[in-house]
């Protein structure tokens, strides 16, 4: 089954191949020749992904999928949540967005925090939506340099280390992106093989 995951985020491809395996043959945004930047204009991670599934399905018609994921904390009523890429403002660093969230917890003990993904799949026209949630901790300062984004200041329930101390298949263990991906290949597994798919 050929499938075009709605993205431009090489870490997000790197993640979601490693959790989906080799069973579909999955194209990102670049290899199926789309280089437009979809926007991601709302309040919800759900109206997000649906956004960029649904650009991308009627410029294609292909099956396709895309993800929107964010970081909510407890002590900052959710924030930074679906503001997460944007957090410190447009154009600034992932640097920046972490300085943003260590200097508003500065002080604050509850560093309950969750990352929580939504992916939105369009097969055959029809929508399904799938979230995975990772409840863990903002670390005091940054731990480790790898992953992408926030990885290095969240510490996931079950560990002491950061996603940015962790390779990509300890990240796999715990994150949000792999427990969506997995509902999402569930549900994939289930779908009785159709001509043209
Ligand atoms: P979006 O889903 O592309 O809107 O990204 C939301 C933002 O949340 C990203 O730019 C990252 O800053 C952050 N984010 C999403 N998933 C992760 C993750 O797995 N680790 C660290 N940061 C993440």
């Amino acid at each position: 089954m050929k499938l075009i995951f709605a993205t431009n985020n090489d870490h997000k491809v790197k993640e979601i191949r490693y959790a989906i395996g080799d069973r579909f043959e999955l194209l990102t945004l670049k290899e199926a020749g789309i280089f437009q930047d979809i926007p991601e204009p709302h309040a919800t991670l759900e109206d997000n992904a649906t956004e960029k599934s649904t650009t991308i399905y009627n410029l294609t018609g292909t099956s396709c999928f895309s993800e929107d994921s964010g970081l909510e904390t407890d002590a900052l009523d959710g924030e930074p949540g679906v503001r997460s890429a944007r957090y410190a403002g447009d154009g600034r660093s992932s640097d920046d967005n972490m300085d943003l969230l260590l200097d508003n917890l500065h002080g604050i003990s509850n560093r309950r925090a969750r990352f929580r993904t939504v992916i939105s799949l369009i097969i055959d026209g029809n929508e399904h939506l799938f979230e995975g949630v990772c409840e863990g901790r903002i670390a005091g300062s940054r731990q480790g340099e790898g992953g992408f984004g926030y990885d290095p200041v969240f510490i996931p329930e079950g560990s002491d280390r950061s996603f940015g101390e962790m390779t990509l298949s300890e990240k796999d263990r715990y994150s949000h992106r792999a427990k969506a991906t997995a509902k999402l290949v569930a549900f994939l597994n289930n779908l009785q093989p159709k001509p043209g798919i």
